[in-house]
């Protein structure tokens, strides 16, 4: 893209930094956007088909999920080659193909990056086991067993069971934070960190715009190898393996910024203007240190994911929000997370209702936010018979809630058996689920009250008014179970009340002032005028432009 281009989003020129600020980003799981080869798995071809869904909701950002070449065991976030797309999902020319069709409707590309670990069937690993004196033995973590026998310490795999995996041919254990297919790389050895960067450029060069890094935060271990701490309220009934420990020497560990995302953000603006997005699941406090100490050290949006977590009252909310904000630091900028293809879907934790008004929160708080496919027409965890169970997280931990396939299930783009995701005469990889009627593309497109309609009404909405997108956060006291607050971008003011509770309440709007209520959780309700005092019914939420005082 040319320098001088202007961007869609905020009419700034490329030269200009930080276009993710008024950005609104968008996840696809490749394997479940759309088929276009007629094998029943999603591929690049088929989300570039289907990329004016996402001009028409009014997203900037795309970020695919993995596509490289991968033996599968967790859907391509075991990576066997970082320079190649699978074959399932197509070629290298469909690749660029598919970047050149976003960035011709003006959509940034961000790819996903998984930098803690490759396959075990990465050329890297498979010469690394080959022999303890193997010139590659370094590039991963390899251990003897513990003097008395068993694994080297205590640390516990987020796929369930022990981080090590005996190696019987060369009688070592190596590190697994995640599968055992899923080898740790040893960030600590310069030839792993010029290889992976490497990898990075080649990607920068076809010109993608960024990249999120999958679990940046376990890519340093501790070099001592310590134990972590055991968790004293482990109870193995009713939890994985992996929370018997608090994992205080195995993530997180002060190295990795210098390490592993210093060298990665010099690279990034080297080619000027590309975005980083962290993976990182940690407390607010230690999730901002992953801006970086010195400007432009850090990763751009270390994803926040409090709301994943957050519980749905106006209280904890606004408290939630104000201590977040009061973390960022200064010139940095928040983000917000509402769903990812790990977790459960927002209208399963919070039912059909209150998703509106949480796409409602998501699309008017301050900060960058990412959408997950399929939650913009409220699609639901899909239940999956045991018979069709595809998550080894699930199969490694069955029954303990760990299981992803309910949330990566088909993206629904019209009410035909299998969805128009793929022919109707093969099997999609996950089954479509229930409710297909009313939660598709086409159907929801007609109706101007769906959900689809509300996000594409509540995109727009931030795209006209700079207060939304850009402008400062500004709390107002909860008012019942309705969360309120202002949006302040210069003289332009919007507020925002999101009623939480089982009950209407009265709305007071800030200091005395008028409005205009340009948007409720039924898009169709014709704009209004108001005076100081409104009622909001349950589960309703509205977005007030403020009249100048
Ligand atoms: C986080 C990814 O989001 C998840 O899907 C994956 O299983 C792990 N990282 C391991 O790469």
């Amino acid at each position: 893209m040319a320098l001088a281009e202007v961007d869609r989003v905020s009419g700034r020129t490329e030269r200009d930094s930080g276009w993710w600020r008024d950005a609104v980003v968008y996840q696809v799981y490749p394997r479940s956007w759309q088929d276009d080869s007629g094998d029943g798995v999603g591929d690049l071809a088929g989300i570039a088909s289907r990329l004016d869904h996402l001009v028409s909701l009014g997203v900037d950002v795309l970020w695919v999920s993995p596509f490289y070449p991968s033996p599968m065991a967790d859907f391509g976030y075991d990576v066997a080659d970082y320079r190649g797309v699978d074959p399932l999902f197509g070629t290298l020319e469909d690749f660029d193909e598919l970047l050149a069709a976003a960035h011709a409707r003006g959509l940034k590309f961000v790819m996903d990056f998984v930098p803690n670990h490759s396959s075990s069937e990465h050329p890297w690993f498979t010469e690394s086991a080959a022999s303890r004196d193997s010139a590659k033995r370094d590039w991963y973590l390899w251990r003897d067993a513990a003097p008395g026998g068993g694994a080297p310490n205590n640390w516990k795999s987020s796929a369930g069971g022990s981080a090590w995996a005996w190696h019987e041919p060369t009688g070592q254990y190596y590190l697994h934070q995640f599968l055992a297919a899923q080898p740790d790389l040893n960030w600590r050895n310069g030839a792993v960190r010029e290889a992976m960067l490497d990898a990075m450029r080649f990607w920068f060069e076809r010109g993608v715009d960024g990249f999120r890094l999958d679990v940046v935060y376990h890519c340093i271990v501790d070099e001592q190898f310590r134990d972590d701490p055991e968790n004293p309220d482990f109870d193995p009934d009713t939890r994985p393996s992996f929370d018997a420990v608090v994992p205080t020497f195995s993530t997180d560990r002060p190295e990795v910024m210098p390490l592993v995302i210093e060298p990665m953000r010099r690279l990034a603006d080297a080619y000027g203007n590309r975005l980083l997005i962290g993976e990182i699941y940690l407390s607010p406090e230690k999730l901002v240190r992953y801006y970086g100490e010195a400007p432009a050290s850090g990763v751009q949006l270390p994803f926040n994911f409090q709301l994943i977590f957050a519980e749905w009252r106006a209280e904890p909310l606004a408290a939630l929000i104000r201590d977040y904000e009061a973390l960022i630091p200064d010139g940095e900028w928040p983000n917000w997370v509402l769903g990812n293809h790990d977790q459960d879907r927002i209208a399963t934790r919070v039912g059909p209702e209150r998703a509106r008004i949480a796409a409602m929160l998501l699309l008017t708080l301050r900060g960058t936010p990412t959408l997950y496919q399929g939650d913009e027409l409220g699609m639901t965890n899909v239940e999956i018979p045991t018979e069709r169970v595809r998550d080894p997280w699930e199969l490694n931990m069955p029954g303990l809630g760990e299981g992803r396939d309910p949330v990566r299930t088909p993206m629904r783009w019209d009410a035909s058996p299998h969805a128009g995701f793929c022919p109707d005469t093969v099997e999609p990889w996950l089954p479509i689920g229930a409710d297909l009627a009313r939660l598709n593309v086409a159907a929801q497109s007609r109706e101007p009250d769906s959900m689809l309609a509300l996000h594409r009404a509540l995109l727009a909405l931030r795209r006209e008014r700079p207060s939304l997108s850009l402008g400062d956060y500004r709390s107002v006291a909860a008012q019942g179970e309705a969360l309120c607050y202002e949006r302040v971008h210069g003289a332009e003011r919007t507020f925002v009340a999101l009623n939480f509770g089982d009950a209407p309440c009265q709305i007071e709007l800030p200091d005395g002032a008028t409005g205009t209520i340009r948007l409720t959780s039924r898009p169709s309700v014709p704009n209004r005028d108001v005076e100081a005092v409104i009622t909001l019914a349950a589960a309703d939420g509205i977005v007030v432009a403020l009249r100048q005082a």
